[in-house]
């Protein structure tokens, strides 16, 4: 795509994100119907199938040659990130969603033969709208999120990661991990990859590390957090695959040494 295109494409999209969040917002309080799908604690609503079909129906006609992954199950089965893809998950924290009533997004990233061209995360309750265009910039609503702090220290770093690292898992020694959380500044658990990844592009988080995360979890939070001089990589220092689920490890590169070289390798089981 060329930067017209891309231009065009980038519009279009924050106009149908932006809808979506409304309709999300206006039908915040009706009663929902929630069900589970791989254990009780894995939620799906309505809601998040009606924002699915949503992107997928207008996509589809608008631009019938681009290909869609998406979580819900109206999307395109890709063996390969050919073309023009957009990488969706209409509602990022469906549990908070279902729970809380906020602190949950729209993820919408949009790629260009494996390449990540645009990327925008909505937090649909805020009304906060992060963007990003490859070599562009970050964006929080209309204001630039500024490159990320070089001289970071690692000790004075906020990490979000949540307690599965910390109980025996099977990636890395939980101890080895108690060591990590006891020397950085402090922890956060958002809930919402998307909006993790959000934080860390805004330099209010240093990095966010997860265990397991689908494609559309961090599609759009790759290219936002690439803008502002992030890096994201799986939780030990090697690249993503976006066709599959991964580890994920998004970060301030000045401390993304220290994490991957003295824990998560050294602890790595
Ligand atoms: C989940 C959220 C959550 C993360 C889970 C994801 P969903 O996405 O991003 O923060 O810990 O691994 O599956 O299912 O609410 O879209
Ligand atoms: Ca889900
Ligand atoms: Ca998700
Ligand atoms: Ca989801």
């Amino acid at each position: 795509m060329n930067r017209e295109q891309r231009d065009g494409i980038f519009q279009q999209a924050k106009e149908w994100v932006l809808e979506a969040g409304k309709a999300i917002r206006d039908k915040i309080n009706d009663p929902l119907t929630v069900e589970t799908k791989s254990d009780p604690n894995d939620l799906v609503t309505a809601m998040d199938r009606d924002t699915e079909y949503f992107f997928i129906t207008r996509i589809k006609e608008r631009y019938p040659e681009h290909f869609i992954i998406s979580e819900e199950g109206y999307g395109d089965e890709l063996q390969a990130l050919e073309g023009t893809v957009w990488i969706i998950d209409p509602i990022d924290g469906t549990m908070n969603f279902v729970h809380q009533k906020r602190n949950f997004a729209i993820s919408v990233g949009i790629y260009q033969d494996g390449v990540g061209e645009i990327g925008f995360i909505y937090d649909v309750m805020a009304d906060q709208l992060y963007s990003a265009r490859k070599g562009e910039g970050a964006y929080k609503n209309d204001t630039a999120l500024l490159p990320l702090d070089k001289q970071k220290h690692f000790q004075e770093a906020i990490l979000g990661l949540n307690h599965f690292w910390l109980c025996d898992n099977r990636l890395v020694d939980e101890k080895v991990m108690q060591h990590l959380v006891k020397t950085v500044r402090g922890t956060r658990t958002y809930g919402s990859a998307a909006l993790e990844f959000a934080a860390v592009a805004e330099g209010i988080m240093d990095g966010y590390m997860t265990m397991d995360l689908a494609p559309w979890d961090i599609a759009a939070g790759i290219v936002i957090v690439n803008e502002v001089g992030g890096r994201t990589t799986n939780a030990f220092g090697k690249p993503i695959n976006l066709l599959q689920k991964n580890s994920v490890l998004t970060c301030n590169p000045a401390i993304m040494d220290s994490i991957v070289s003295h824990y998560t390798v050294k602890g790595r089981k």
